[in-house]
């Protein structure tokens, strides 16, 4: 059984919709354990040595987040900052993420179509998560296809909810380790490893 982080960001939760709806989700999930950054650090004072024992004791490191502005709400950044230490996550004695998996679970505003070369965002969300891609990589992390929920804006309840049960089986099946690296060879997002019945992506 692999042991999940969620590292959660959102600035404004009792605003959120989709947000919230996939905490409510995912906390369900038995092996997941849920951090609340704004809650823990509301004035950005991170506490490092916290966050790194944090770390050490999951496998799977999930940012869990709003898009915003084609990135991250900004307490990520700052936590990036402070805990992926020279000698600790990086460098050549940097070993303590080593060997771990790590991958955003974003909502966008924008739909799929508008991510796609021809789309108003001109660019994958993929391409626009690169940093996150290459500090696991940095790190000696394996960097995972990305969990999406597109057209956020007036989607239904029903819809809001399937977001949700599709990311608790996502979840359930990172604790349970059934996915397999060739099963992420084929996707762009990890959603579509656990399709809900009632919508397609
Ligand atoms: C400050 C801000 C920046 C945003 N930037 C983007 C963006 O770059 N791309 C996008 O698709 N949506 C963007 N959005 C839309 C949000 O991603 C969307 O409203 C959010 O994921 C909905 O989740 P929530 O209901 O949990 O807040 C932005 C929204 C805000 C408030």
């Amino acid at each position: 059984m692999a042991k999940v982080l969620i590292q959660f960001a959102h600035p404004t939760l009792s605003k959120s919709s989709i947000q919230k709806t996939l905490e409510t989700y995912c906390r369900k999930v038995k092996g997941v354990t849920f951090n609340d950054l704004y809650e823990y650090y509301p004035d950005l004072y991170i506490d490092v040595k916290r966050e790194q024992k944090l770390l050490s004791q999951h496998d799977i490191i999930i940012f869990q987040h709003p898009f915003y502005w084609y990135s991250s709400p900004p307490i990520l950044k700052q936590w990036q900052d402070l805990v992926l230490e020279y000698n600790w996550a990086y460098g050549p004695e940097g070993n303590a993420l080593a060997g771990k998996q790590m991958l955003n679970a974003i909502s966008c505003g924008g739909g799929r179509e508008a991510y796609k070369e021809t789309g108003y965002n001109r660019f994958p969300v993929t391409q626009f998560l690169l940093p996150f891609n290459q500090t696991a990589h940095l790190c000696k992390m394996e960097y995972l296809p990305p969990f999406v929920v597109h057209e956020t804006y007036n989607m239904s309840e029903d819809m809001i909810n399937s977001y949700g049960e599709n990311y608790a089986r996502v979840l359930q099946s990172l604790v349970n380790e059934e996915f397999q690296p060739i099963h992420y060879q084929d996707v762009e997002y990890i959603n579509e490893l656990t399709p809900v019945p009632s919508f397609s992506h």
